[in-house]
This record gives C-alpha cells, structure tokens and sequence, in this order.
C-alpha cells in the first residue's frame, strides 16, 4: 500500500490515543454503528485533506465503516500527529501522506498522491484539494465537503466567480461546528498550544486576541479565565461592540502593540500584526496565530527587522530586532493549537465529524440534485447532530406543547 508517514513503529501509541479519543467520540460512534450496516459509501473514493490527528482517524473509519476507501494527507505542513499517521496506516490499512514539519514541496506532494486516486468525493480543511483540482481540471468529483472558515470563504469567491466546478457542502457553517469547534475547541486548544511552546503564566499578562470572530470569541473567554488581561483588535463594529459588552478592552491593534504580552491572530485574513506592529512591541512579546493560514502575522517583516534568530524552545523562536527588542515567534505562525497541542478535543470534534460524516452520506444520495455551488449542511442533519450529542450527555430538554406550536405560528394573538 502506498503511503508516506514518518516512522510505522509508532503506530502502537497512535492507536492507543486514537482509542481514547473515539471514547470521546460517541455521536460519531452511532453513526458508525449505522454505516457499518447500511453501507452507505459503498464503492466511493474519497480524499480527504485534514489535520492528521486521533479524531481524523476516528472519522476515517467511520468513512471506512461505509463502504468507502479513503486516502488522506495532512491539510498543514505542522499539525500531523506522527503517531496516529503510522496507526492509520499498519492498522487502519488507510494510504496516509502525511509527516510533522513537512516543507511545502512534500505537502503539495502529498496532496497530489491523494487526489491520485481520483476521489468521488473530496473532505478539504482549507480548500486545498479544491483548489489543486481546478487548477489541474484533469477529473471534478461528485461533490466535497470543507471543514474550516478560510475554506468556505475561498469556495465561496469561487463559485462568485462562476469558477467552482463541484458542489461543495460547507461543513464550518454547521451550528453544531462553528459554535462549539471554532469556538470551544479552538479556545481551549489555542490556550493550551501557548503553554506547551512557552509554559508562561498567563495570569496578569496583557493577552491580545485579533479578530472576535468565533474562534477569537473562544480564545478571549478562555484566555480570561486564565486571569489574563484580554484585549480585543477588530475591523467589524458589530464585534467590536460585542468584545466591549462582553467587558474586553478594545483597541486597534496598533495601540496593542505597545502592551500585549502574548498576542493571537484569529481572523482568516492576511498580514493582521505587520512591520509598523513589530517595531511597537515590549521585549518579550509573544506571537502566535490560531487563524488557518500563516499569514496573519506577517512573518517576512518579522524576519527582515530581526538581526538574529534561534529556536529557543520547540516551537518557539526567538527573534532579536535591530534595536534590540526579542520577540516570540510560536509555531512558525502556523495554527499553535495544532502545531504545539493536540488540536481540538475529541468531545467537539465529535460533532464537526459527524457533519463531515453524514456531509459525505448526503452527497451520494443527493449529486444530482446540487448544483455547482456551496451549500450548507442541511438544517435536519444540523438539529440530529444536536440532539444525539445531548442524549450521550445524559442532558434531556423540554419539547414544544400543541399549544406552543400553534402559538409560534399563529399571527393573530397578541395583547
Ligand atoms: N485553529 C483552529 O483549529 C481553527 C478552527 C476553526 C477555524 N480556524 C480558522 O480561524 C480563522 C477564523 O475563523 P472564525 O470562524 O473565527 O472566523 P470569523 O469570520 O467568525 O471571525 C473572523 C473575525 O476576524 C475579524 N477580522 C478580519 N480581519 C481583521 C483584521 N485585520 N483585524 C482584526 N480583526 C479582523 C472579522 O471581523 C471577524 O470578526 C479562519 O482562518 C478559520 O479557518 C482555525
């Protein structure tokens, strides 16, 4: 079987932590029991482009589960947990590409040995494999499914652009991923990434969160509860007036610059801390970006203002600017939740994976129908993902009377 991973004699310790997260995983544990059955993904191929992590893994034997045969490579050249790559491939017998700290050559090498097996349907994080299949227009799948905010918006410019040759279900814009991943699972995990690079006490540090989007919501709420001082940039009044309600200072990130400690990029958007901020910072600062893409912090400024650097910690670097200032760079400005943690725990990535699940089940069933667009998960799967996840918390909730129903959606009662 074709593969490329770092080294297969991990596999044991992956596959003891890819159990343990599936422990955690139990609306996605249904679906597996129903999939086994039914077989729903009979005879398709499948590419997926994720974060190689205990949770993926779980997902790809659901998809295996089905019927289907899945390739997989990493959709960041930092966030491959080595050991679950070696499982997924001895145990899991899955073609896995993907190896921790690969440089860019390997990462799109890895992709195009995915996209080899010419996929029905692509699984992307970031949009990667959408973009290198229209970019190379050799074969367009049924259908795909993107994880994650930056990809969505991608797709979307595309099909704008009238460009988009597949119709993709935007699995971030589930309710139950963007509330609970984006926001719980990056919080706590991009809180978590920080003190692993740096072990710094967050306590009384003043902790500058970029972008209050859902994931800076998360960072913020979880930073706080660790006594930082939290600090909000924003460019939307909207959340700009929602940070502030929410008793956060808010600023614009220039006057951060003169005195945040640790500051966290989470806005999709480019070059967010540039040139003009570098210069600004207090000795020590500390950066590191939970946004998908490395280019929130501009990194090439960082390095042109900077006379000397070393890698001080694992995933730390320390640069030294010209007027003598250090600066911490963390996870080279790659996402630090999946760079120096483990990524999102198992308990929400149970529900953005059971979307990514019954996203792929939805596309068999439905290809014809969809046009070449973006469309969202369907509101029934969306509520169905909801109610197993309370049911496996052991949390009931009340139902609507006849009365209620009929109230709700009635017009003519009022005072
Ligand atoms: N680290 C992870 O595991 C993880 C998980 C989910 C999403 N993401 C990624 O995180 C990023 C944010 O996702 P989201 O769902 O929170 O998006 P979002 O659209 O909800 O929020 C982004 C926020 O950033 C703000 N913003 C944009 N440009 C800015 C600028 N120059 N300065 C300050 N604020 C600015 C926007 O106004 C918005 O409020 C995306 O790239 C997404 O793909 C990462």
């Amino acid at each position: 079987m074709n593969h490329d991973i770092k080294d297969i004699n991990l596999a044991k310790k992956g596959a003891l932590r890819i159990e343990w997260a599936g422990n955690n995983m139990p609306v996605l544990g249904l679906i597996v029991k129903r999939f086994s059955k039914e077989k729903p993904l009979k005879g398709l191929k499948i590419a997926a482009c994720l974060h190689v992590t205990t949770e993926t893994a779980n997902l790809v034997s659901a998809l295996k589960a089905a019927g289907a045969e899945v390739y997989l490579c990493a959709s960041n050249p930092l966030s491959t947990q080595d050991d679950v790559a070696a499982a997924l491939v001895k145990d899991l017998k899955v073609p896995c590409f993907a190896i921790k700290g690969e440089d860019n050559k390997t990462y799109y090498k890895h992709i195009k040995a995915v996209l080899a097996l010419e996929p029905d349907i692509t699984m992307d994080d970031g949009a990667d494999l959408v973009s290198v299949i229209h970019k190379e227009r050799k074969f367009f799948p049924l259908g795909g499914t993107e994880e994650t905010t930056t990809g969505v918006i991608r797709l979307r410019a595309m099909q704008k652009e009238g460009v988009l040759k597949y119709p993709i279900i935007a699995v971030n814009d589930a309710q139950t991923k963007y509330l609970f991943d984006n926001r719980y699972g990056t919080g706590q995990s991009t809180v978590d990434g920080i003190i692993r690079a740096t072990n710094k006490l967050l306590a009384g540090c003043n902790f500058v969160v970029c972008g209050y989007g859902y994931c800076g919501k998360g960072v913020a709420m979880r930073a706080r509860g660790m006594a930082a001082k939290v600090i909000v940039a924003e460019i939307d009044p909207l959340h700009a007036l929602e940070a502030t309600m929410d008793g956060y200072d808010v600023m614009p990130i220039k006057d951060a610059s003169r005195i945040g400690d640790v500051f966290v990029t989470t806005t999709g958007n480019t070059s967010v801390i540039r040139r003009e901020h570098f210069l600004l910072m207090k000795s020590g600062a500390i950066l590191a970006n939970a946004g998908h893409f490395n280019v929130e912090i501009y990194i090439p400024a960082l390095e042109k203002l900077s006379r000397k650097k070393k890698r001080i910690r694992e995933f730390v670097d320390e640069y030294v600017l010209a007027n003598g200032r250090k600066i911490y760079l963390l996870g080279e400005g790659r996402l630090i939740n999946l760079a120096a943690a483990e990524g999102h725990p198992a308990q929400v990535m149970d529900m953005s994976f059971a979307n990514q699940a019954l996203s792929a089940e939805y596309i068999t069933k439905h290809h014809k129908e969809l046009k070449n667009h973006v469309y969202a998960v369907p509101e029934d799967i969306d509520k169905n993902i909801a109610r197993l996840k309370l049911k496996s918390m052991g949390i009931r909730i009340d139902t609507l009377t006849a009365e209620q129903r009929k109230y709700l959606s009635s017009w003519e009662l009022g005072t």
